[in-house]
């Protein structure tokens, strides 16, 4: 195992009922900033659960950061909060929401001339304005984490950063948002908090038994409780294991002394800034071509894989991975996610034109720092 560090100073409050207590968690005096998406918490009655929350606050509200949140729209908060002189925010809504949210409190504090370099060209972030959370929609650990994704769509660019300093103080986690989710958004949740685990799982052994029995059982919970929500929405018990897992799937501790890959994040960006697809299914689509490219190199993993989330483990090592990666694409597909790139439209154009921009950009990927060419190869096996 690597020599680490971990810190996750993240409280998490859990359950149903327990957006109640969001007012208590916010120190007195504190002028609020409300962020929130494209309307769903209104119709679900998170909004106004809330509010009673935060009752005794100031509170202005700002309302439409979309999907892969842009940068555009969230400069327009990064004015509202200096002109109205907030000092705490609240994000209620789902990864976007979030992410929009930590690169709002960045943002304000950023000493420099656009803020966008905090994504762009890695600024460091010195400060922070506090945040804390209500989270809608299990599946990218932004509740958890001081990971944000930001979409700049003049450029057509899709780029993160990451700071402790944006981490939220609290999330309050209620399973009971997720009965409004539409099958989509559960089945892209499912997705995405796999194949989270897999970043930090599929990559080559160190001798970390604790962090793969973690990642496996997290793997092993969406795979069996993951069908269960889609198939009813109501069910509370299996709405809040997925929640936690998607939370567990990413809030730093499975990856800690491991190899990561995130190959799979990184090109599935890219689809998503050229042609608008979800999160969650970019990486159903890149992933097995990630697993198939890859085989020599995870071979040791992806037999593990097979074996303790999947029961394969009969017959020689390349069965077992062709199995393993089938089984994969399987599970993605049963939950309603098609996995190649016609699919979703996707030109054979757009492989060049990611290949390229990985090649400018002088950015390699993965625990084995695959370049343009494998990138190539990797989307060229999903079409
Ligand atoms: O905007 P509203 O109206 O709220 O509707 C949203 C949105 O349309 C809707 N929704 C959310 N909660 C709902 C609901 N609809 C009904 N009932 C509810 N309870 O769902 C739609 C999608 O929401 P979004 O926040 O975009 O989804 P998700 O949570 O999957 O977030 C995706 C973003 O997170 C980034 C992605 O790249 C993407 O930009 N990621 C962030 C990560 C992180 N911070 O660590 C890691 C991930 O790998 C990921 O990259
Ligand atoms: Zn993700």
């Amino acid at each position: 195992m690597y020599n680490f560090e971990f810190y996750n100073p993240v409280k998490i409050i859990f359950g149903k009922g327990e957006i109640a207590k969001v007012g208590s968690q916010i120190p007195q005096g504190e002028k609020v900033l409300m962020t929130y998406g494209g309307g769903s918490i209104f119709k679900n009655g998170v909004y106004d659960q809330v509010k009673a929350a935060i009752a005794g606050f100031d509170v202005i509200e700002f309302g439409g950061i979309e999907p892969n949140p842009h940068y555009e729209t969230l400069m327009k908060a990064v004015e509202l909060v200096k002109k109205e002189n907030i000092t705490y925010l609240l994000a209620v809504g789902g990864g976007s929401v979030i992410d929009g949210t930590k690169f709002i409190a960045a943002a304000v504090y950023f000493d420099g001339n656009d803020p966008w370099d905090i994504c762009a060209k890695k600024a460091p972030v010195t400060k922070a304005m506090p945040i804390g959370a209500v989270l809608t929609l299990p599946a990218t650990g932004s509740e958890m984490n001081g990971n944000s994704v930001v979409t700049r769509a003049e450029y057509q660019e899709k780029l993160s950063f990451g700071s402790p300093l944006v981490m939220p103080q609290f999330s309050v986690l209620d399973p009971e948002v997720i009965f409004s989710l539409p099958e989509k958004q559960v089945a892209n949740g499912i997705v995405d908090a796999f194949v989270h685990v897999i970043e930090q799982y599929l990559t080559f052994p160190v001798n970390s038994p604790i962090q793969d029995r973690f990642a496996e059982s997290i793997m092993k919970t969406l795979v069996e409780e993951g069908p269960k929500v889609l198939a009813n929405r109501a069910d509370y018990d299996a709405a809040a294991n997925f929640m936690w897992s998607a939370t567990m799937a990413l809030n730093g501790l499975i990856g800690v002394g491991v190899p990561q890959d995130w190959a799979t994040h990184m090109i599935g960006h890219e689809l998503t800034a050229y042609h608008g697809i979800d999160h969650g299914r970019t990486l159903a689509i890149v992933l097995p071509g990630v697993m198939q490219v890859r085989r020599q190199e995870k071979k040791d993993k992806i037999l593990q894989l097979g074996a303790q989330v999947f029961g394969i483990t009969d017959g020689s090592d390349d069965k077992r991975i062709d199995e393993t990666i089938q089984a994969t694409v399987d599970f993605f597909e049963s939950v309603g996610i098609p996995t190649r790139l016609p699919d979703y439209n996707v030109p054979a154009e757009t492989i060049a034109k990611i290949a390229d921009r990985f090649e400018k950009r002088g950015y390699t990927v993965g625990e084995t720092k695959i370049g343009p060419a494998e990138i190539k190869l990797i989307l060229e096996n999903r079409l």
